[in-house]
Parts: C-alpha cells; sequence; structure tokens
C-alpha cells in the first residue's frame, strides 16, 4: 500500500538532503544482491533515523534487526563520540557485507554485529541504551520491547519500524488469519497503554512507533 500520492513522495524525497555515497552504494548493492531488499530503510527514513539521533544525541544505541546494515549507519551519525551500536541479526549470510560496508563508512569501530537470535543476545549485552530499533521478525516486537525495556536510559526512546504493515492493521480478515498483523496491532496497543513511556505513530514510510522511557 502507497501512503502518500507517489507525485507526493516523489517531492519528499526530492527536498530532503540525498544519502551519502557510501549509504547510496550500499542501497543500490542491496537491491542487486540480497533477498528481499525493500526490507532496507532507504533514503527517506534513513535520513529520518539520522535527523533523529543527531535530536537525541544517543551516547550507546541497540538495533534489533541489521540486515544489510543500512539502519545502523544512518542512526551511527548522531552518535555521541565514544558511544557504539550495538546490531543484531540472525542471519550470519549478511554479515561479511556488513562488515564491509562498516569498514568503508569509517563506523566499523562504534557500530558492532553481532550474529544470533536478538532474544538470546540481548539478555547478554550489559550497558543501557539511549535508543533501542526494532526491526527484525514482527511476530517477536513485544518479546523485543519487554527484553529490552529494562536497558533503556530513563528519556531513552524505543523505535519500531512497520508498525502500519502496509495498511494490514486496518484489514479485519488480515487481523484474524495473520500472526504477524495480530502482534503489530498487539504492540502498538500495548505501548500506547504502557504508563512508563509516552508515544507517538508516526506515518513515515510503513510506520515508525516511536515511545520515551518517563
Ligand atoms: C527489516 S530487516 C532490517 C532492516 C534494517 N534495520 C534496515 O533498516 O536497513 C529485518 C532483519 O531482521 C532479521 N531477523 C529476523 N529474525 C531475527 C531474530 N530472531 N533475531 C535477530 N534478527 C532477526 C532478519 O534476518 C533481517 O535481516
Amino acid at each position: 500500500m502507497e501512503f502518500l500520492d507517489p507525485k507526493l513522495e516523489a517531492y519528499v524525497e526530492n527536498h530532503t538532503m540525498p544519502e551519502s555515497a557510501v549509504l547510496d552504494e550500499l542501497n543500490r548493492e542491496t537491491w542487486l544482491k540480497v533477498l528481499q531488499p525493500r526490507m532496507l530503510s532507504g533514503h527517506l527514513q534513513g535520513r529520518v533515523l539520522s535527523m533523529l539521533s543527531h535530536m537525541i544525541k544517543p551516547r550507546n544505541i541497540l538495533e534489533v534487526g541489521t540486515y544489510t546494515g543500512y539502519s545502523a549507519l544512518c542512526f551511527a551519525e548522531g552518535l555521541q563520540q565514544g558511544g557504539v551500536i550495538d546490531t543484531i541479526d540472525i542471519n550470519e549470510e549478511l554479515e561479511p557485507l556488513v562488515q564491509r560496508f562498516l569498514e568503508k563508512s569509517g563506523y566499523s569501530d562504534r557500530i558492532k554485529m553481532h550474529v544470533g537470535n536478538a532474544l538470546d543476545i540481548i539478555p547478554t549485552l550489559d550497558k543501557e541504551y539511549d535508543i533501542v530499533f526494532i526491526d527484525a521478525d514482527k511476530n517477536n516486537y513485544i518479546n523485543y520491547y519487554n527484553a529490552a525495556f529494562e536497558k533503556v536510559n530513563k528519556g531513552g526512546y524505543i523505535i519500531a519500524d512497520n508498525v502500519l504493515w502496509s495498511g494490514k492493521v486496518l484489514d479485519e480478515q488480515e487481523l484474524k488469519d495473520d500472526p504477524d498483523t495480530r502482534t503489530i496491532n498487539e504492540y502498538n496497543k500495548m505501548v500506547l497503554a504502557d504508563e512508563r513511556v509516552e508515544n507517538v505513530l508516526f506515518p513515515i514510510r510503513d510506520g515508525l512507533m516511536i515511545a520515551r522511557k518517563k
């Protein structure tokens, strides 16, 4: 589902600063060589993540779902001096490509990729985070939120991608038949009801739910 009229979307992209040369190359290489390239955040959402990171000035970031590393590289642009990103992906085949682009970008000393199931790895990370970005398998969104919550600093943010799920969250049949749609809908309701956070659902690309820990 297109949320914005394509012409308006093109206008928005054309009036947003371009991605860096490294991100442009990663974007192209992902579309050429990697399965399911639509999973990559892309130009507009990438600039939004970079801008959020500059605004928050995070010390540490936790990302669940590295894929080819595009969103991690966008977040890295706003990291504090000495800050790090722990990014987790279950797909070990992605690691060589991610490492190559981390080297190219100059962020390899600040982004650490962990390969494995995020639900196993999150409890082993002994850090506090200013941003947690949830962007992996949709049926575990609530589990990732719960696993990461205590590691988020007061005033820190939990950002979840794809919370509109191409508009399926409005479709009664999808809500009945599709577990991913159901979990995303439950995730949105859970965050809204969680008195420990303030939240806003941004209708950017496929929807970004931003929760701020009080
Ligand atoms: C939507 S992609 C991430 C896109 C990336 N954040 C970006 O914006 O460019 C989702 C990723 O989550 C990973 N993933 C799925 N299940 C996972 C799990 N249980 N633990 C860690 N990563 C997982 C997939 O291998 C995939 O690479």
